[in-house]
């Protein structure tokens, strides 16, 4: 069994908080010890234990990987020139998903592999050791169960988004199409996913086919998720609240009443069942107001952070780049936002092995060329991720 010393680390974010060091359970000065892909040992460097081989982290900061929670990794082509129309004063509407719908329906394996392999790539150099990957933009049997068998292929944690919109060819019979997401789209997506999602929202799904769609993933052993309250108030949070969601994603209008329903999954005095996961990368490229974090914080809420990576609403993969503008524009303070880009999107995957760093997690780290987790909302745009490992690999 070969083991692996990460040695000299100035400020070690474990998000592990029992004791007193705050709630990124920060240790300074502190070693890491990796054995079969697991945190074996944490302590002051002066006391490590020997080890095959040793990792100089050169007194710099070592965080937990980030744990993405929300991606939509498996399409074809690109809408550059929509997110131009957009720069230049044209609303986001959702409208554009048919247009990635079609290239994606008529994309080889291999092309549709190729893509979500280079952003998969692109998202662990930026220091992101689990990410959520979404089918969506195929909408037909075949092609909603090849979506999710490639993204299985680089990631466990999966999901089913046959309801994303509704494809032209049943525009006119949207209960026929719900149909046939609940019977053989999802007897050929659910061997491939983990989870189950709805865009629930004007335009896209209400709420009685999102409830169906969702009670039929639930009943054939997948876990609920569901988008919501995006572009306007909406029942989506509520929906989610109901059906025991492991989070609600986007959360940009939300009324009182949503804010309480989603308080209300708090368990123990600790964390929401039901994750509220924010993503300003959205807001960002869709020139929208930012959803208010401090409000759901305040209320006791669980907030997650992700990149919602798309190539219409979102196309970054860059979690470091969503701390940024969840600290300048969401009113989240540094320790907050990498807090919910860890930790928070483990909760909202129910992983209790990722997003922390505590003897028996997964060794699932970065080092950062700065001294503080600070450095990545105070130095935005820059790449701070030295080296990332992935089971207690060097990547
Ligand atoms: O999460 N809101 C729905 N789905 C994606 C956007 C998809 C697209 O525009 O292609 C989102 O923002
Ligand atoms: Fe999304």
């Amino acid at each position: 069994m070969s083991s692996l010393l990460v040695d000299d680390i100035g400020e070690l974010v474990t998000n592990d908080v029992e004791g007193e060091a705050g709630p990124l359970g920060i240790r300074r000065d502190a070693a890491l010890l990796v054995e079969e892909g697991r945190v074996a040992w944490i302590g002051p460097s002066r006391d490590a234990p020997a080890a095959d081989r040793r990792l100089d982290a050169g007194g710099a900061a070592v965080l937990p990987g980030f744990v993405d929670s929300h991606a939509h990794l498996v399409f074809a082509g690109d809408r550059a020139a929509e997110f131009a129309a957009r720069m230049a004063g044209q609303p986001y509407t959702g409208g554009g998903i048919r247009t990635t719908v079609g290239a994606t329906r008529a994309a080889t394996d291999d092309e549709l592999r190729a893509t979500v392999r280079r952003l998969h790539g692109e998202a662990l150099r930026q220091g992101t050791t689990t990410m959520e990957i979404k089918s969506g933009y195929g909408l037909t049997v075949a092609d909603e169960a090849r979506s999710l068998a490639i993204a299985a292929e680089v990631s466990e944690e999966t999901t089913f988004l046959g309801a994303h919109v509704v494809p032209a060819e049943y525009a006119d019979r949207p209960d026929d199409y719900v149909g046939l997401v609940c019977g053989p789209m999802l007897a050929a997506a659910a061997p491939h996913a983990r989870w189950i999602d709805v865009f629930c929202e004007r335009g896209a799904f209400d709420v009685d086919h999102a409830r169906a769609i969702l009670a039929c993933g639930q009943a054939a052993g997948l876990g609920v998720r569901v988008h919501g309250n995006q572009l306007g108030p909406g029942p989506g949070v509520q929906l989610g609240v109901e059906l025991g969601a492991a989070s609600v994603d986007h959360c940009t209008h939300l009324t009182d009443a949503d804010v309480d329903a989603l308080a209300s999954t708090r368990v123990d005095g600790g964390h929401t069942t039901t994750v509220a996961t924010l993503l300003p990368g959205a807001e960002f490229s869709t020139r929208s107001p930012y959803p208010d974090a401090r409000r759901l914080l305040d209320a006791g809420v669980t907030v997650a952070l992700a990149t919602d990576c798309n190539p219409g609403s979102s196309y970054t993969s860059s979690m470091p780049f969503c701390v940024a503008l969840a600290v300048r524009e969401m009113r989240m303070t540094p320790a907050e936002a990498v807090w919910a880009a860890t930790a928070g999107g483990a909760r909202a995957l129910r992983r209790d092995d990722v997003g922390v760093l505590r003897p028996g997690a997964r060794a699932d780290l970065m080092i950062l060329d700065a001294p503080s987790h600070l450095h990545l909302a105070y130095r935005p745009g820059v790449p701070l991720i030295r080296q990332v490992l992935r089971n207690g690999v060097p990547q």
